[in-house]
């Protein structure tokens, strides 16, 4: 199998699959991601910024954002789990994965892919807070204030989206679809 078919992700809005709708194309994206970038390298400017990148949703933000960051960085992970396998949150937040190392007086920004109900982020916040970083801030990819339950805003937010169930760029449903190099809203028949 030849690179080319390795490496394309399934094209949204075919007519072999007509429930994908392109919300954010992929241009929109890496010019918000850069403009991200530059907000974050003028706030810490000539500091070290520690991204966290929540698994799993996060990753393909987090390694487009770190590459256009200008400042010494560093990167790690952590993984958490409040989802099903479908689109509604079970609403109960379980740690998974910890982090490799301490974030004490660092400069810390915790990555997101979105900000939905907020109970996700409000759990790391209380977490990664008891471990004293220099500073904590949130950078989202997407923000859907609509849901929110919990009282947490973004620092560094890329698009705010209305209440509809987005996938791509690192978005999933049930582990599907991450790999879309759009953003693209998923509708579903009704079961
Ligand atoms: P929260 O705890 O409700 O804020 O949800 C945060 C997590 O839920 C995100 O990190 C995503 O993994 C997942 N999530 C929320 N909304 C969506 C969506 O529209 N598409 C895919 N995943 C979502
Ligand atoms: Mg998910």
């Amino acid at each position: 199998m030849s690179a080319r078919i390795l490496t394309r992700a399934p094209r949204p809005s075919t007519n072999r699959d007509k429930k994908l709708k392109v919300l954010i194309r992929r241009a929109a994206i890496q010019k918000r991601v850069r403009e991200v970038a530059r907000q974050i390298a003028n706030d810490f400017k000539g500091e070290r910024v520690h991204l966290i990148g929540v698994l799993k949703g996060a990753c393909i933000f987090l390694s487009d954002l770190v590459r256009e960051i200008d400042l010494e960085t560093s990167i790690d992970f952590i993984a958490v789990s409040s989802y099903g396998k479908g689109k509604e949150s079970s609403g109960q937040v379980r740690l998974l994965k910890d982090l490799d190392s301490s974030i004490a007086d660092l400069n810390v920004i915790l990555v997101e892919d979105i900000l939905d109900t907020g109970l996700t982020i409000s759990y790391l916040l209380r977490v990664l807070e008891q471990r004293k970083p220099k500073v904590l801030r949130i950078a989202a990819l997407l923000d859907k204030p609509s849901r929110r339950l919990k009282d947490v805003k973004g620092d560094y937010v890329g698009f705010t989206i209305p209440n509809e169930f987005v996938v791509g760029y690192g978005l999933d449903y049930g582990e599907r679809f991450r790999n879309l190099k759009d953003v693209c809203v998923l509708s579903l028949p009704p079961e």
